[in-house]
């Protein structure tokens, strides 16, 4: 593993791996204090962020490293080419992690850079989102080839990086979107090419009378962070894609999940998202977990024990 770009990078192996020592870094912290320890970490944003950029810095303090944020001042291609960003970054820093407007930026600045990149939200995907949520559904069902996921309503970035992470540890996923906003159809392939793989069944669908029975429902914002969208459309097109109580109940789901920001009575209703079932801060914990084993596998930390 050179880079954590997109999720569809990785094997299914390595995911699973990844989340294993995600578990054990959670479960043993101070064996893994010292495992970056001199070494410097770029967290360059062109985006807002709470959870992402708060919990890199946390996590990289936590094994023993040091981070530097760079705001959307440095816009890339604006300022400066994303390569001469990527170039001089890793003139210091032993990795980058990158909160960008497109995916086309990451693949440049990896490309320049000598040192890893991480991908902390692009246009497509937001693998390091999915890599907490797994990690989440594991220590709430275990075996996660025995769970199911349901995604409802935009078939964003959020929503890729689940999907090909669900294909990946063989984990049911139905995905509904109204008609319009599906999932990419190239994401949508190498899903199914996963899928086949590992034995997972991933469907996507605008219908939803015809969803199933589920373990847990996850919905994100209607307005991604970068999208030009008409206002009045979405709300108009996604109305009835809004979680709540009776569709919880309607499918038994266990549990409710949100990659948050979330925006109460829009896209769930704020009895759903602050009620008994919601997931959302175990969620956001985990992302400092999951990113630290990602941190750990690209700069080859060893643990202190
Ligand atoms: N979920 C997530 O990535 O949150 P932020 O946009 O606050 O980083
Ligand atoms: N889909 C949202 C996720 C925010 C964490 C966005 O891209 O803005």
């Amino acid at each position: 593993m050179n880079d954590f770009l997109l999720m569809g990078d990785l094997a299914p192996s390595q995911t699973a791996e990844l989340l294993q020592l995600a578990h054990t870094i959670k479960q043993r912290p101070a064996a893994w204090s010292q495992a970056l320890a001199g070494k410097s970490i770029a967290l360059l944003f062109e985006k807002p962020s709470l959870r992402t950029r708060a919990s890199f810095a946390a996590g990289i303090n936590r094994l023993g490293g040091h981070s530097i944020y760079l705001d959307a001042a440095n816009l890339m291609g604006v300022r400066e080419p994303a390569k001469d960003v990527g170039a001089n970054l890793a003139l210091w820093h032993d990795a980058i992690v990158a909160r960008v407007f497109s995916q086309e930026t990451l693949t440049e600045l990896a490309a320049a850079s000598p040192k890893p990149v991480i991908n902390a939200l692009s246009d497509i995907d937001h693998p390091c989102q999915a890599m907490a949520d797994l990690l989440t559904l594991q220590e709430q069902l275990g075996d996660l080839s025995q769970a199911h996921l349901t995604w409802v309503g935009d078939g964003n970035n959020v929503c890729h990086s689940l999907m090909l992470g669900a294909a990946q540890m063989g984990m049911g996923m139905q995905v509904v979107t109204p008609a319009g906003y599906e999932p990419a159809a190239s994401v949508l392939a190498q899903t199914q090419q996963i899928a086949a793989q590992t034995g997972a069944v991933i469907t996507v669908t605008h219908d939803l009378t015809a969803l199933q029975q589920t373990d847990a429902i996850y919905t994100d914002t209607w307005f991604s962070m970068g999208q030009e969208r008409d206002n009045n459309q979405v709300m108009h097109d996604f109305a009835p894609y809004q979680v709540n109580c009776e569709l919880m109940k309607r499918l038994h789901a266990k549990f409710f999940m949100h990659c948050l920001p979330a925006y109460r009575g829009r896209e769930v209703t704020t009895e759903v998202l602050d009620g008994p079932q919601s997931l959302i801060l175990q969620q956001a914990e985990n992302r400092m977990h999951a990113q630290n084993a990602i941190l750990v596998k690209l700069l080859q930390g060893a643990s202190h024990e």
